[in-house]
């Protein structure tokens, strides 16, 4: 037998230990023990993890890398961050989006992110970010899959043209319905957007993606109206409500409703811990709230719960490095969930998870997958989310796209080793 690619002794991300990963024509071909096989490329994974790629549920591509232009956002708070992304739409160029763009993706890929949902403002009548996007969509996809949501930033029915826009735009190929119903003028207005976008993902057989209750007000509870939309239109799975902050601040009994209702609908959850946790609780003294959805909760009705990285280097958040682990690292620390079961979970709500809720096909590790896989230098998902560790080798259709070196330091230290993989340094239990 030969294969184009072949991994040797892998950690698999289910606990299995020392696998040989065999790829051919893009696609995984073998999954077991000391194959023996020639192969055009070999992997040496000895001991390290083995996953699939890292998938982001939620981003804004139009503003990634856009931070300081036109100004910094001084007071922090969500709102002067939309404010100021509205005093940038009208500078924007479809050039320099798509440029900014492409050098996201290129971070994203060596970072081992290969699949993003992005949301794409669409309050814009040239939609000069939509065809930036779709051109970039297509420039990428060889190597990394972008999926584009119509988000209508300044509200479905806040902007007169975003109705028409939004139609356009789907039009133009945009994959997803989006919304923002918490902006819109009244509570009445934010539910009539949630049907009037849920129609709109019925009619067309699109998914739909909703920011949805992105704030600490605990009466905003347009989720309740995608979850009734979801069920009305047999919209199911297809179905996102996304950063849905305002759990945190609700009424426990209202919560206590509201959860066997999300989890009777089906509808995917997606959190974004980096945004929620700094942009939440701002109008608060002190304590001053967190502001990320109930995720432990949601999880134990069996709502399929993902997580986002939502902003990087934009007028909403400052930081970020297209690094999912950074993601799922500060939702174990923000929620609090650091069980051992809640920390592995973490790992599979950027890889396996998000890739559900974007309906990814060829995703997973399984004889017939896509052969897209990411080594790292960590042993199992709790080092890799403990550690944030070097992605040593990405993978795409069985070919290496990314490498980068393995994590060491040179120590001169008298009586002490000289080199430190800090990989090795974790205690027996981890
Ligand atoms: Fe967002």
């Amino acid at each position: 037998m030969s294969f184009d690619l072949l991994i040797r002794g892998a950690n698999l991300p289910d606990g299995q230990r020392d696998i040989d990963i065999g790829a051919k024509d893009g696609r995984i071909v073998a999954i077991e023990p000391d194959i023996q096989a020639e192969a055009g490329t070999i992997v040496d994974a000895r001991g390290r993890l083995v996953t699939p790629p890292f998938v982001d549920a939620h981003f804004h591509m139009d503003a990634t890398l856009s931070l300081g232009l036109p100004r910094m956002n001084v007071s922090g708070t969500l709102l002067e961050g939309i404010a100021l992304w509205g005093e940038l739409k009208p500078l924007l160029t479809h050039e320099a989006v798509a440029e900014r763009a492409l050098r996201y993706c290129d971070l994203a890929v060596s970072q081992g992110l290969l699949a993003v949902r992005s949301h794409v403002d669409i309050c814009d009548d040239r939609l000069l970010a939509v065809e930036a996007l779709i051109e970039v969509r297509n420039q990428v996809r060889p190597y990394l899959d972008l999926q584009l949501v119509a988000f209508p930033q300044d509200g479905y029915f806040r902007s007169p043209t975003a109705a028409n826009n939004l139609e356009r735009a789907l039009d133009l190929g945009v994959d997803v319905v989006g919304g923002i119903p918490h902006f819109e003028r009244t509570m009445a207005d934010g539910a009539a957007s949630v049907t009037a976008l849920c129609e709109i993902a019925a009619r067309r057989g699109l998914p739909i993606d909703l920011h949805c209750d992105e704030s600490d007000d605990p009466m905003s509870r347009h989720v309740e109206t995608l979850v009734r939309e979801a069920t009305r239109l047999g919209l199911g799975a297809r179905a996102t409500g996304s950063h849905l902050t305002s759990m945190h601040s609700m009424d426990n009994y209202y919560v206590s409703k509201l959860l066997p209702l999300i989890a009777e609908s089906a509808i995917n959850v997606v959190a974004n811990p980096l945004i929620n946790i700094t942009l939440q609780g701002r109008h608060d003294t002190y304590p001053r709230r967190r502001g990320m959805t109930r995720i432990p909760e949601l999880r134990a009705h069996g709502v399929r719960v993902a997580l986002g990285q939502d902003c990087v280097m934009d007028p909403w958040y400052g930081l970020g490095q297209a690094d999912m682990l950074d993601v799922a690292h500060m939702a174990v620390h923000a929620q609090p969930m650091t069980g051992r079961e809640a920390i592995a979970w973490s790992f599979e709500a950027v890889t396996k998870l998000p890739a559900e809720v974007m309906g990814l096909e060829g995703y997973g590790l399984e004889v017939g997958a896509n052969a897209d896989l990411v080594v790292l230098q960590a042993v199992d998902p709790i080092e890799a989310v403990r550690m944030r560790p070097a992605r040593l080798a990405v993978i795409r259709r069985g070919k290496v796209i990314a490498r980068t070196p393995a994590r060491r330091t040179e120590l001169a230290l008298e009586g002490r080793p000289a080199s430190l993989d800090p990989a090795s340094y974790a205690p027996a239990g981890r």
